[in-house]
């Protein structure tokens, strides 16, 4: 029997379409298209639970239900209802549909919304009332009089990993923090250091990378809901997934801050995923540090100005960051996330950017020492 491809698209941050990619084909998933927003590939129920057991920089995985020409709602409700929603959604199953629509006749999205809801009610039957959390994604894009239809496999967004039990000022997205790890190259196999680390994310996603464990293994998908969903073939994936992970880290990863509460909530996040006391975690001053080992890669994300840090001396900070990238850790590879300012670029040491992306709608980059 052959096995039933599924057109799927990989959501990202725009900037990290290419990494994902990369990861894509890693996991032995050809990639078929990288535009803005994300990744497409086509793939059977076992590529679509790998993507999204295993992808890092990944924000979701959507699934094309089907496409479907209409310039008005009598024919756009004959051609939704003859779309497959028996093989994505269980009669009764809670839904929401999400509209967007440009250059289209078609342009009020609340009553697209309610054709389609009317289409799936005639196949499925009514929806339950959902809980929130629990009720599943479709996603119409009304373009130029086509509506492509979507289907959300993966539920809650994939930076929620289950770790993140705790967190201090302006922390990193887990999915970017994974994605800048994989920009430059970070595989676990040397030292890594990030000397402002906040709540974590750098220091627990290279842990993530460094063991080689899926970063979806804790926590469950939407595709779980689907009536063709094959729990035999997850605990498989699982199975395989944790045979391939290491039980220590090959390399030491070294987290420092100098809030004592920032540390207490690395301790917690970390004690969340059985790796407490796997980092060297300490609370002190980025200045007084003094490198420990020969190379590696030193990662950090600095108060910007904009969210916290006002009130510091800005300039001195990014005065000794200089110091440290160029001259104390002058040996090690250096990474850094912030906006391209005045700040960053009136430093002695040069930097270029690998990866623009927006934090928290802030404009930044992760600048990789040259
Ligand atoms: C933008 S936050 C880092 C967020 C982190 N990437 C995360 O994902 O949670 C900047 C951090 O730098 C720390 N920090 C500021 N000045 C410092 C210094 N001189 N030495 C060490 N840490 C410092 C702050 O306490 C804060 O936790």
């Amino acid at each position: 029997m052959q096995k039933q491809k599924n057109d799927c698209f990989v959501v990202t941050a725009p900037g990290f379409e290419s990494i994902c990619a990369g990861e894509l084909a890693a996991l032995g998933i050809q990639p078929a298209n990288i535009i803005r927003g994300g990744v497409e590939f086509e793939g059977g129920l076992q590529e679509l639970y790998l993507a999204n057991l295993w992808l890092r920089s990944a924000s979701r995985i959507l699934v094309r239900v089907g496409g479907v020409a209409a310039r008005d709602f009598p024919i756009l409700f004959q051609r939704l209802s003859r779309l497959p929603w028996g093989r994505f959604v269980k009669p009764g199953v809670a839904y929401e549909i999400r509209v967007a629509s440009r250059g289209s006749r078609l342009t009020h999205t609340s009553r697209i919304a309610d054709v389609c809801a009317a289409a799936m009610t005639k196949v499925l039957g009514e929806k339950k009332q959902g809980e929130k959390g629990s009720v599943q994604k479709i996603y119409l894009r009304m373009n130029d009089n086509y509506c492509q239809v979507s289907i959300d496999s993966s539920g809650e967004h994939l930076h929620r990993r289950g770790y993140r039990q705790a967190r201090v000022a302006a922390p990193l997205r887990e999915t970017l923090a994974a994605g800048c790890l994989l920009a430059c190259e970070y595989d676990g196999s040397s030292p890594l250091l990030d000397m402002m680390t906040g709540s974590g994310t750098f220091s627990i996603e290279a842990a993530l990378i460094a063991l080689h464990r899926a970063p979806g293994t804790g926590r469950d998908f939407a595709f779980m809901n689907w009536p063709k969903y094959r729990p035999g073939l997850w605990r498989q994936l699982l199975i395989e997934a944790q045979r391939e992970e290491k039980s220590t880290l090959p390399a030491p990863i070294i987290a420092v801050d100098n809030n004592p509460r920032a540390i207490a909530a690395v301790q917690l996040n970390l004690k969340k995923i059985g790796l407490d006391g796997s980092i060297q975690l300490s609370c002190g001053n980025m200045q007084q540090l003094q490198p420990q080992f020969s190379s590696g890669l030193m990662i950090c994300n600095p108060p910007y100005g904009e969210r916290i840090g006002k009130n510091a001396s800005l300039k001195s900070l990014y005065h000794d960051l200089d110091r440290i990238y160029g001259k104390t850790f002058a040996d090690w590879q250096g990474a850094i996330v912030c906006p391209e300012s005045e700040l960053i670029k009136s430093t002695s040491t040069s930097f270029s950017p690998l990866l623009r992306f927006s934090n928290g709608g802030i404009k930044v980059a992760l600048l990789k020492k040259s």
